[in-house]
């Protein structure tokens, strides 16, 4: 009988096959009109699961269906819940892509699709995973359950209430979840860290309508400008948020994490280069890597009001408006950041405009301990996985359930990364290695050997 090294070998093709029939599914969670594909995701990978033997079941929330699955369970032997998502980004801007983004198509040693990183691909690994040590060894050596969402793109709005209604189906000695990083080609990493994340949007109402510039142009407070002054002052000249409180909760970085990321092998030139940027900015006093994993941010996303269109059109707009998200640190909470930026918009807004704020989604930052018996699996996994020493590293962005698997749960949670900080997620041409891909299959594999105790 073939080793699973053997098996996830000899069915290369066919498990990047099955990976492009779920990266052929538009299942973009944010479009409504993407319901039925969300729905027909879901439905693909509880169909993957059950045909593994596992007791899958698909559960309907008021937006898009959540997939949980169990192998068989033995007593005794310790349980792994694997956590993804199958929900997608928005593909746009479209004209940007080089094949459609819902054609899986292969460009050297990646996949080109919107999910080939995030999550997908990811997420399928362990799926495959799983396959092949059944059809090579007989039986998984410990259990596995897995939970898998659309909804992690839009924030997980229906997950917190569904693990606290499911508990039990739930139940599990820890949490593993591949929807992060590499450090870089060729060295893995365990994430610690992810920040949290509070996403607002803002409205300023000037007149009733839209008006002619030239008329009325220098009468009154025009909203674009009104909204361009409250943003620009959302930052100082050194780059602080200038959001009276923002920082009265972050935690310092210890001198030890500080050293830390100086010793990793951080291309500045390469990551400057990979966004086509001249020059790095950020808050005064922190390295690049502290910027983005460690301190918190304040980033428009979106900024919109007035003519849109091609062309002239001399106007002043009725209203003007931009979408706003803060990353969080620990000890950061989201809902009191929500008020004070409220506040400090409202104190900027002149009382000649109306203003109105409101919070999208809140999620809080997270960090896990280092030396847990489950990381350091996850080191073990990923060394044989990947053939090399995985190093620490934190993320900037957020898995907003990690901090309920935490609080509800109250199992470790292992952020073992197959992707790369190049794939692109969320941008056009999203990429995944489809080496990357394998030596995930083979982690995983690794990976639950290691926790029922090493083979
Ligand atoms: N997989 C990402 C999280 C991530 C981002 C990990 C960057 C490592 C590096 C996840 O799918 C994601 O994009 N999360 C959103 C959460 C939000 C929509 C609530 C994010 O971070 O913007
Ligand atoms: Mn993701
Ligand atoms: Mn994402």
């Amino acid at each position: 009988m073939p080793t699973t090294a053997d098996f996830i070998t000899n069915n290369r093709e066919r498990f990047q096959k099955e990976l492009f029939d779920l990266l052929r599914i538009p299942s973009i969670s944010t479009s409504p009109e993407r319901d039925a594909d969300t729905k027909r995701a879901a439905e693909f990978v509880r169909k993957q699961l059950q045909d593994l033997g596992f007791r899958a079941q698909l559960h309907t929330t008021p937006k898009h269906p959540i997939v949980t699955a169990e192998s068989p369970m033995a007593a005794g032997k310790p349980t792994v819940l694997v956590y993804g998502h199958y929900d997608v980004q928005p593909p746009d801007p479209l004209g940007e892509w080089r094949h459609g983004p819902f054609e899986p198509t292969i460009e050297g040693e990646n996949v080109i699709a919107r999910g080939a990183t995030d999550d997908k691909g990811q997420m399928f690994a362990h799926v495959k995973a799983v396959e092949s040590i059944i059809e090579a060894e007989g039986k998984l050596p410990c259990n596995v359950k897995f939970l898998i969402e659309g909804e992690e793109e839009i924030g997980s709005p229906n997950l917190d209430p569904f693990i606290e209604s499911h508990k039990d189906l739930l139940k599990c000695d820890v949490v593993v979840i591949s929807d992060t990083d590499q450090f870089a080609p060729g060295q893995p990493a365990i994430c610690y860290a992810l920040r949290g994340l509070v996403y607002m949007e803002i409205e300023v109402v000037g007149p009733t309508h839209d008006l002619h510039s030239g008329m009325f142009g220098g009468s009154l407070d025009n909203p674009a400008t009104v909204l361009a002054r409250i943003i620009a002052s959302f930052h100082d000249a050194d780059h602080h948020v200038a959001i009276k409180g923002f920082y009265d909760h972050v935690r310092a970085l210890t001198p030890d994490e500080r050293a830390g990321f100086a010793e990793l092998p951080f291309d500045e030139k390469g990551y400057r280069e990979e966004m086509g940027v001249t020059e790095l900015v950020g808050e005064k006093g922190f390295t690049t890597i502290e910027r983005r994993w460690a301190r918190p941010t304040c980033e428009i996303n979106g900024i919109f009001g007035g003519f849109q269109g091609e062309g002239a059109k001399t106007v002043i707009p009725a209203k003007a408006g931009a979408k706003v998200s803060m990353r969080l640190v620990p000890d950061q909470d989201w809902k009191t950041i929500a008020k004070l930026f409220e506040e400090h918009v409202r104190s900027v807004a002149p009382k000649t405009v109306k203003v109105n704020v409101k919070t999208h989604s809140g999620s809080g930052p997270v960090l896990v301990p280092r030396d847990s018996a489950a990381v350091k699996a996850g080191m073990r996994a990923l060394e044989k996985g990947f053939g090399k020493k995985p190093v620490f590293m934190r993320e900037g962005g957020s898995i907003p359930v990690v901090l309920t698997f935490d609080r509800v749960l109250k199992v470790p949670v292992v952020l073992l990364g197959f992707g790369l900080p190049d794939d692109r997620a969320h941008s056009p041409n999203e990429k995944f290695n489809l080496g990357d891909y394998e030596r995930g299959i083979r982690t995983s594999a690794h990976f639950l050997h290691e926790i029922a105790g090493g083979k």
